[in-house]
């Protein structure tokens, strides 16, 4: 009897918590998990199993490429969970359909692409759009993005990249936020929201990536493909924290990378991917590999073929395999021999359906697929005017010697000269999408557009930047002896009082595999530069580059420099807008400007060192270099106006706090020139005594305010135990006791300095 009443009370305590685990299961939740126990096992592999398009391929054919039939025989038989580089309504809404008419489930596909700063309304590239400072612009552009994108079936982009990039000569530092954790966690977050929106389901909003995960942008020698070799605070303290805050910002998917840290494949990193990602950041989305990145693993020899490649990745935390064709391939044999467990196989499955169910595939799989949108919301004046209204906020004034800029209206003739000056590709940048190849305003037409009919405009192009093909395949060649156009571009500087010289980079030369050993100008254009100044002085150089470049001639004889970066569809517009004065420049630098490239990588977030220079008159023996300075060209967080700003000392509201107190720091700050001007004012710390050495400057606060001119702003920064610890090496964040130093100013060394403790 006793017996029987316990067994009971057992079965209804097992109904009780039964029913109790039914009600908390979310309806996504309930739905998934139904879906999955229909699911065989070849039909769960595919979902993890990712195709290219045959028609748009943005990595090398992986061995064993299937045909375009073979592709199509695999849709419909369920063995493909989403496809990349597939574009338009038409095509995807004819891959959805083979997909959900023939295969057994009807699981619908996710389509992948590249949407990195634009789909057809091409943005600046997103080191560009850091510089502005101004994440709601990120925010904004991404939104525009996700909406073109959306509109042609896509559902899914392979953004935002917030790797955090100190190396100039990396090819793909273009695409990230720059080299400070801090700023590209905000970037990172106000990406994710702008293409992810409020509602993953709304029609106009998609998945967005954080990529790539982790430590890519350290690859040795700024090599694109090297491997990464870095110490475990480094990857706390610098690396991780963009990716953390993706996760704060609730991004759907990661990708992980091609890179080995310290000789692991991240594609295999089990502690990365399980235990950081998924685990204490609590992750819930799924993570795709890099294209082959795990075929790769093989490659980088931490595997000894494919079908262990396969295994390492699925152990790793891999959940979607891009074009490696390993999980196809092998996932169902090595679970047939138990060398992995199915469980492994559901959990990523399940994460899958999950982000499929929440952009609303499985109510309307065509959603995504509309061709009258198509055809009336794309490249609409409205996108136009934001990509022209974030352009011109992410410029960066370098230089302005004697307020040679803006031009003074009283200016009647002006030369417009150098590859770049009628480059109409250019600007469109390395990651364009859907953009029209040569649809950018240039320089010359946002000039000619701005100044009309009175002022006499001389174009020439003096030198072109590369000779041969140029294309996203092809190596480029630089022109080293073509000077033909000279003779034309020293006539129109003789003829005019001011030059705006277009000099810089071709979009080709950033971006993947990419990488330069060398960061000057390419081919003839310091020549130009130097003959044109021999002629006339007043020379506006217009940058644009996808990079830091070392233009150390240049910026000590050029009168002024604009950083345009490549700056869009609207590019020649916007720097119109900021070299006429119609708009007064506001971006800051988010990378650091070497002097030469062998100051490569050079951040302003550096330790001191036991031997820091400066410390006596004496130079051997404390770490420098005998030929160059330690300083940059331009530091982190610099850029110029039109007006001047004025820092006042900055006071706090107390000088000890607790570990878990919060501490205010107010500045004001006065326009003391004659324009109204918008001013990023930085938040520096520094933690002056720690158990692991802290960087000099580390960024935790910055704001950009309007100040009118004559008028000051007082601002106030809160730091807080989130601002003032640190990671130390096994990951565990803390805040440690002692003196820190508080900087606050228009850049990261010219600041106003103040002292606190923690106790
Ligand atoms: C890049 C990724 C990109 C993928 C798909 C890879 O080569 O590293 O960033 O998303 O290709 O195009």
């Amino acid at each position: 009897m006793k017996h029987f009443s316990l067994l009971m009370l057992f079965v209804a305590l097992l109904l009780v918590s039964c029913s109790q685990s039914q009600k908390s299961m979310s309806e996504e939740d309930r739905f998934v998990e139904e879906l999955l126990a229909k699911m065989t096992l070849a039909e769960k592999v595919g979902q993890l199993n990712q195709y290219t398009s045959r028609w748009e391929m943005t990595g090398p054919a992986p061995k064993g490429n299937a045909g375009a039939q073979d592709l199509l025989d695999q849709l419909k038989e369920g063995k493909v969970g989403s496809m990349l580089n597939v574009n338009g309504a038409e095509a995807t809404r004819k891959a959805q359909q083979t997909v959900v008419e023939n295969s057994r489930l009807g699981i619908p596909l996710i389509f992948g692409y590249d949407v990195i700063h634009g789909y057809k309304t091409m943005f600046p590239i997103p080191l560009g759009e850091a510089a502005s400072w101004n994440p709601e612009l990120a925010r904004l552009s991404s939104e525009i993005a996700a909406k073109e994108a959306a509109i042609s079936g896509i559902n899914w982009t392979f953004a935002p990249m917030v790797d955090v990039g100190r190396d100039a000569r990396w090819g793909r530092v273009m695409e990230g936020a720059g080299e400070d954790p801090y700023l590209g966690s905000a970037f990172a977050k106000a990406r994710v929201h702008g293409f992810q929106g409020d509602d993953l389901s709304d029609e106009f909003s998609i998945a967005a990536c954080a990529k790539h995960f982790a430590g890519y942008a350290f690859s040795e020698s700024g090599r694109d493909y090297n491997s990464v070799e870095i110490g475990s605070e480094t990857l706390h303290n610098i690396v991780l924290p963009p990716f953390k805050a993706a996760v704060e910002g609730d991004v759907a998917t990661f990708m992980n990378g091609f890179n080995t840290i310290n000789g692991e494949p991240v594609t295999a990193s089990s502690y990365l991917q399980r235990d950081l990602l998924k685990g204490k950041w609590g992750f819930d989305g799924f993570v795709v590999s890099d294209w082959n990145s795990i075929g790769e693993i093989e490659t980088h020899g931490a595997s000894a073929n494919l079908k262990e490649s396969a295994e390492r990745a699925i152990k790793g935390g891999s959940d979607m395999d891009m074009e490696a064709r390993a999980y196809i391939t092998h996932l169902e044999e090595l679970v047939t021999e138990g060398k992995v467990d199915e469980a492994l196989i559901d959990e990523g499955v399940r994460r899958v359906l999950r982000i499929k169910y929440r952009l609303g595939l499985f109510d309307d799989p065509y959603k995504y697929c509309n061709v009258e949108n198509e055809k009336n919301m794309m490249y609409t004046d409205e996108h136009r005017a934001a990509a022209r209204k974030v352009a011109r906020e992410s410029m960066v004034l370098l230089k302005n010697n004697k307020q040679l800029l803006p031009i003074s209206e009283k200016v009647k003739s002006i030369a417009v000269i150098g590859p770049l000056a009628n480059d109409k590709d250019s600007p469109l940048g390395n990651w364009r999408a859907k953009a029209d190849s040569h649809s950018a305003v240039s320089l010359l037409e946002g000039v000619k557009a701005a100044v009309g009919q009175s002022v006499k405009v001389n174009y020439a192009e003096g030198c072109k930047l590369s000779i041969g093909p140029r294309n996203f395949t092809d190596r480029m060649i630089f022109n080293e002896t073509d000077r033909s156009g000279f003779k034309a571009a020293i006539s129109a500087a003789r003829q005019s009082e001011v030059v705006l010289l277009a000099l810089g980079e071709d979009c080709y030369q950033s971006g993947e595999g990419r990488s330069m050993s060398d960061i000057t100008l390419k081919g003839l254009q310091q020549e130009l530069f130097d003959e044109i100044y021999k002629v006339n002085k007043n020379i506006v150089v217009v940058l644009m580059t996808g990079r830091p470049v070392a233009i150390p001639e240049i910026a000590e004889k050029a009168g002024a420099i604009l950083e345009t970066w490549h700056a869009g569809t609207e590019g020649g517009h916007a720097m119109a807008d900021v070299l006429f004065g119609k708009y007064n420049p506001s971006g800051k630098l988010p990378v650091t400007f070497p002097r030469n490239v062998g100051q490569c990588p050079i951040f302003y977030n550096y330790k001191n060192t036991g031997r820091p220079i400066g410390q006596t008159d004496a130079w051997v023996l404390y770490s420098c270099y005998n030929d160059t300075p330690n300083s940059p060209q331009f530091p982190f967080g610099y850029g110029l106006s039109y007006t001047q700003f004025e820092y006042s000392d900055i006071t706090l509201d107390k000088n000890t706090i607790t570990k878990v107190g919060e501490l205010t720091v107010n500045v004001s700050v006065t326009n003391t020139g004659s324009v109204d001007g918008e001013e990023v004012v930085q938040l520096y710390i520094q933690d002056i005594a720690a158990t692991y050495a802290r960087p000099v400057k580390e960024l935790k606060g910055f704001e950009k305010v309007m100040i009118k001119a004559g008028e000051t702003k007082t601002l106030s920064f809160k730091l807080t135990e989130t601002e003032l610890g640190y990671y130390f090496p096994c990951g565990t964040y803390t805040v440690e006791a002692g003196q820190f130093n508080v900087f606050v100013g228009g850049n990261s060394v010219d600041v106003k300095q103040a002292q606190f403790s923690i106790e």
